[in-house]
């Protein structure tokens, strides 16, 4: 049977090595907090301002978007090398079993995906920039 991680690479086309590159630096360090913070921020603000695609901004129909977003980015900054905010408060993020109540589709995966490209687009914009040595001339 296939594993969970080579399902994910196969679907998002992301080769498990490159995804697990994240592991190679610590973003916290280099994005620091507001950042991570503005990203769920922008991302939910998205989500909860989905007019065109009902049934997606549905999915999140009983979560409150303030906890939302408190949830996805503590989650992120300890994944990235910070603290663990997500652990101290919630426990195992165990994100298999708390997704597990909602219908998360292939195209709701496609809309999230999008949503959450558009919210990293809009941090350039916010809290200076984002340090990253690619783009430090940018
Ligand atoms: C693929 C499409 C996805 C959908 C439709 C989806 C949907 C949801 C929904 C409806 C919630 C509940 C909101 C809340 O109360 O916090 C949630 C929570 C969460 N999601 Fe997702 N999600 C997706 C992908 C992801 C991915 C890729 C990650 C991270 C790698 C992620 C991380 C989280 C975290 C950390 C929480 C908070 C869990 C909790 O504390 O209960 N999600 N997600």
């Amino acid at each position: 049977m296939q594993s969970l991680q080579e399902k994910a690479s196969e679907w998002s086309g992301v080769d498990s090595a490159d995804a697990f590159a994240i592991d190679n630096t610590n973003l916290f360090q280099k994005l620091g907090l507001q950042t991570f913070i503005n990203l769920s921020t922008n991302f939910y603000n998205r989500v909860y301002d989905d007019e065109e695609e009902e049934w997606f901004r549905s999915i999140f129909v009983n979560s409150k978007k303030e906890e939302a977003i408190q949830n996805q980015y503590e989650f992120f900054v300890q994944r990235m090398g910070g603290p663990p905010l997500y652990s101290q408060r919630k426990g195992h993020p165990a994100l298999i079993g708390r997704h597990r109540p909602f219908p998360v589709t292939h195209q709701a995966a496609e809309r999230h995906t999008a949503f959450f490209l558009v919210a990293g687009d809009e941090l350039k914009n916010q809290n200076g920039r984002v340090p990253c040595k690619h783009g430090a001339s940018k």
